[in-house]
């Protein structure tokens, strides 16, 4: 990494000011849970249905935190131990901490500028942020804002021999993106019963039910005042001129859909130069396919329990997965976390890093643009309590815990 890509500290002056505001926001709102309680109270109930449903009656959700819970670390301990440093190597990236933003489509109906806001944390952490393609800003507009940790997710847009898929692929390597993600576990749609309940419809529709929600939520509002309706801008080119939010969502669900499948994802590794990702892997077989073709890291994940309940806790599909790949790939754990601690089990349990959807909307409908700061230093201190507690002076170190994984899936469960 060249030190030019290093994040300036803040200026003496203005870190004492910073301090005392990073304390008093620890001690009003010590955990991600505790921002999803507050958002709850504060955002429109369609969008905090939106973002914090998931598939069916939320069992999948349930049983990633289940499973993230049950597991146990052995610490050892009798030597000395400094607070630790957290830095992380991925994609030959230093980055200040294993954890990073997960691609989140329409963030900006759970948080009007969420894109802008948790890129703008991001890039001063120095933590990966991965926009996704459904998103408020464009790709380009993304890189300028976080222009060393900017990761950037695709859906699949299949009609005309992959064009829109292909073309922004090319976007994001002009724009300097480090890593692209292509999601491969939404193959259909699904339904989610709270979004339904609270009244969302695909394609989207701003009904008078919405409105009226949304007049409640006034700092919500305040932040649509400020960065306008939400629109899927990185789309534009490809769509006929000044679609109103309606028809770009029936666009969207005109021309997006299904899983890439092997043959198109060479297709990509042929055109992105940099790292290329999966995201959406939970059979040790997939795994072992993308990286025997060249694919460089895999996000082991279930979509935070949004697709259906009954696929396995991304938690416990790791080890098995990094088993089979070894230290070929770098692997990604998302879904479920809710701390560093959640973090360092999955890099005990195999991970190179553990990401989050959720709590970073938790954190932006609780706190507004300074929530996603104060979710990634949580995270950080929790990390580096976690290691010191443990007896761990590199992340490196964490690999080598003991643990206790009662749920995690053995290589055999996988034969046929
Ligand atoms: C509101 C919302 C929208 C999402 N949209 C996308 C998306 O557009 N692309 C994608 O690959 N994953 C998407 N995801 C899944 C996240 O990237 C991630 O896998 C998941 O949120 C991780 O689980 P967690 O929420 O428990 O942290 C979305 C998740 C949420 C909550």
């Amino acid at each position: 990494m060249d030190d030019s890509r290093q994040v300036e500290a803040p200026p003496s002056a203005l870190s004492s000011a910073a301090a005392a505001e990073r304390l008093a926001l620890m001690r009003a709102w010590p955990t991600a849970l505790d921002l999803r309680a507050r958002a709850r109270q504060l955002m429109p109930n369609f969008a905090f249905e939106y973002m914090d449903g998931g598939a069916g009656a939320d069992g999948g959700i349930k049983r990633n935190w289940d499973a993230l819970d049950a597991i146990e670390l052995v610490p050892r301990y009798g030597k000395v131990i400094k607070p630790p440093p957290s830095d992380t190597l991925l994609f030959g990236r230093s980055y200040s901490a294993p954890i990073g933003v997960s691609p989140i489509g329409g963030p900006g109906t759970a948080y009007p500028g969420a894109e802008t806001y948790l890129a703008r944390a991001a890039q001063a952490a120095r933590v990966p942020y991965t926009l996704g393609v459904l998103s408020g800003v464009t790709v380009e507009k993304a890189a300028e804002i976080a222009p060393d940790v900017l990761w950037f997710q695709l859906y699949r847009f299949a009609n005309n021999d992959h064009k829109i898929g292909l073309d922004l692929t090319r976007r994001a390597q002009a724009a300097g993106v480090h890593v692209l993600v292509l999601t491969i576990d939404t193959p259909i749609r699904t339904v989610r019963s709270r979004e339904v309940k609270a009244g969302i419809t695909n394609p989207f529709k701003l009904t008078m039910r919405l409105r009226a929600d949304a007049i409640r939520a006034p700092r919500w509002l305040a932040s649509l005042a400020r960065n306008g309706i939400p629109r899927f801008v990185s789309l534009n080119p490809y769509m006929p001129p000044n679609q109103s939010l309606e028809e770009s969502s029936g666009f969207i669900k005109r021309e997006q859909g299904g899983a890439f499948t092997w043959d198109e994802i060479a297709k990509y590794r042929d055109v992105w130069k940099g790292p290329l990702v999966l995201k959406g892997v939970l059979h040790p077989a997939d795994a072992e396919r993308a990286v025997s073709m060249g694919i460089d890291g895999l996000f082991v994940t279930n979509h935070g329990g949004r697709q259906i309940e009954a696929l396995p806790a991304s938690i416990d599909a790791l080890p098995a997965i990094r088993a089979a790949v070894g230290a070929r790939a770098t692997l990604i754990l998302d879904s479920g976390i809710r701390s560093g601690v959640d973090a360092a089990r999955a890099i005990a349990c195999g991970a190179d890093a553990a990401f989050a959807g959720k709590s970073f909307l938790w954190s932006l409908g609780a706190l507004g643009e300074k929530g996603p700061g104060h979710l990634i230093n949580i995270y950080t201190d929790d990390i580096k309590a976690t290691m010191g507690q443990l007896g761990c002076k590199t992340i490196d170190e964490l690999r080598g815990v003991v643990t206790r994984h009662p749920g995690a899936w053995k290589a055999r469960d996988f034969q046929a």
